[in-house]
């Protein structure tokens, strides 16, 4: 029988042929964190400087019933145009950001909760110090300046919490906010704007029968993520919209801490994608559905025109299977099996079992209501920017990628390359050199890689506990945009897998990727402009709290 210490034998020997030691030299970084975090810099000019504070706040979410108690922030422009914000009125999402490429940004960020906290621009390019790492939380009642130029092409991105071993719970409270950037590239294109260019936040969420947001408890349920009973629309349930028969701009950003959508209309209408991560595609492709993991953005084009007047539309997430471990899907049905559950769900409490929706069922999102007709609208471009495409040619480490291997395992916290993650570590292969193109290549752990035949009774073989356990991760690489240069479904999960793989667009940059159970996904990632400690980690949000997370040092 294979113990535990062999195993941990066999991973230390499996990277110590790449360092017998980890690397301790961020601790000068972190040393030099604590200097700097509170002043702006003199040589820093901004065209914009916003306040940015975190504090309680109790908001009607419904309408309904006591108001709900929140975290929020709340912004104000100092200086800069003053559409930079637009605050969602009684709303735990934070004020939507506005910016344009090469606007040079200064945000003081006050923290008025009684807990640390930090914000993580997600999606955004800037430096390590204004990345939001967790090193840089702030105690409350101190103040935290962030400084940073927007490098960043058109597209949308979000910012939120991110704070060690708290990023679940803060941002489950609502601290989060979609940020929208634009550029000139963008502006050319003449796309919906204004009240046209319509964002979709899509949060799940429980509340008790006092309108109190409920979270999970116990190590079993944080491992399966959390799943709401209700889902919420920028901050609301039961969204409906009310459209004009022409053209929008959807921006649809998955803020749940570990819900997985696949967004379809429930009269098959395709889905036309413009835009992905942190960016607007080369030409728009359509869909029959579309995976959005937690972390994810895209940006739909939505077409009324030639609707009646009177008409409704419905978005729903469709049934779908494999997501999660078997033994889980075998008891709440799954989307293949066909059950489809709504609404509030009595309370499960078997283990595995959460009283919210179960991954992969079907479920309303929110309906669109034709409630105006309009003679015209603006056309659907062919194409949209250009996007210079990253081959195997511009990586230096063709033969030897990067690995990320994610592992889930029985009574213990996900992990990466078997490791959890720890402020002021990183291992040679997490060291990237600054300018480099690297490949990566994710996968399970369990599924046929470096687990078959060297973990014991543990992994071996897909029968083994760890494929059991295996679910899709999103998984988040702070710094540059990155590209997806292949999918490969190796595991044994092929009818799971069916349900879900048409809906993934792998054109265009992402900076979040699903990797399905059985799912090797190999992606380009350039580490340009900035030195310093770069988070990667999975972006259910449960999971990055337990430690599936680690970091890259670009020196
Ligand atoms: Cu959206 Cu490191 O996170
Ligand atoms: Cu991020
Ligand atoms: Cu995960």
């Amino acid at each position: 029988m294979t113990t535990k210490t062999d195993n941990k034998r066999r991973q230390f020997l499996q990277y110590s042929a790449v360092g017998a030691a980890a690397s301790f030299f961020p601790q000068i970084l972190l040393a030099q964190a604590k200097q700097v975090k509170s002043y702006a810099t003199a040589n820093f000019h901004p065209d914009v400087e916003i306040e940015f504070t975190t504090s309680k706040a109790f908001v009607p979410i419904f309408q309904q019933g006591p108001k709900t108690d929140v975290f929020q922030y709340s912004a104000r422009v100092l200086k800069g145009p003053q559409n930079t914000l637009q605050t969602l009125k009684d709303n735990y999402l934070g004020p939507i950001l506005k910016l344009n490429k090469g606007q040079k940004v200064r945000v003081f960020f006050n923290n008025k909760l009684d807990e640390p906290s930090v914000i993580h621009w997600h999606g955004l390019h800037v430096p390590q110090r204004s990345d939001g790492h967790p090193m840089y939380a702030i105690q409350p009642g101190e103040q935290f300046v962030y400084e940073f130029e927007v490098k960043n092409r058109a597209g949308t991105s979000f910012y939120h919490s991110h704070t060690h071993e708290r990023t679940a719970t803060q941002v489950y409270k609502g601290l989060a906010g979609l940020i929208q950037i634009s550029d000139d590239e963008e502006q050319k294109l003449d796309l919906p704007s204004g009240e046209y260019d319509v964002p979709m936040v899509l949060q799940d969420r429980t509340f008790d029968n006092r309108n109190q947001l409920r979270y999970l408890r116990g190590m079993r349920s944080r491992m399966m993520g959390f799943l709401g009973e209700e889902i919420l629309v920028n901050g609301k349930p039961n969204m409906r919209f009310d459209v004009k028969t022409r053209a929008y701009r959807l921006r649809v950003l998955n803020g749940s801490n570990s819900r997985i959508y696949k967004l379809g209309w429930q009269d098959g209408t395709p889905l036309i994608a413009i835009g992905t991560d942190a960016g607007l595609l080369e030409k728009p492709v359509t869909k029959p559905y579309i995976m959005l993991a937690p972390g994810e953005r895209v940006e739909l084009w939505l077409d009324f025109s030639g609707r009646k007047l009177g008409s409704e539309l419905v978005m729903y997430s469709l049934p779908h299977s494999g997501t999660m471990p078997m033994m889980y899907e075998r008891m709440h049905g799954g989307g293949r099996m066909g059950m489809g559950m709504m609404g509030r769900m009595g309370g499960g409490g078997m283990g595995m079992m959460s009283s919210g929706i179960p991954q992969g069922s079907q479920f309303k999102i929110a309906s669109f209501r034709i409630s105006q007709k309009v003679s015209d609208s603006p056309e659907l471009p062919d194409r949209l920017v250009s996007i210079p495409r990253l081959t195997e040619k511009d990586v230096n480490n063709r033969n030897n990628p990067i690995p990320i291997a994610l592992r889930m395992m029985p009574m213990m916290s996900p992990r990466l390359n078997g490791m959890s993650f720890a402020m002021n570590r990183v291992i040679p292969l997490e060291e990237v050199e600054l300018g480099s193109i690297k490949k990566i290549k994710i996968f399970h752990e369990q599924m046929g890689h470096m687990g078959r035949g060297g973990m014991g009774m543990m992994g071996g073989g897909m029968g083994g506990m760890g494929g059991m356990m295996a679910m899709a991760h999103p998984i988040h690489l702070h710094g540059q945009q990155y590209q997806v240069s292949s999918r490969k479904m190796t595991g044994p999960r092929l009818d799971d897998y069916a349900t879900v793989s048409e809906g993934f667009i792998t054109e265009g940059w992402k900076d979040t990727v699903l990797v399905m159970p059985g799912e090797e996904v190999e992606i380009i990632k350039p580490f340009q402009d900035y030195k310093g400690l770069f988070l990667y980690h999975c972006h259910n949000l449960e999971h990055e709290d337990l430690g599936m997370m680690r970091q890259f040092y670009v020196g």
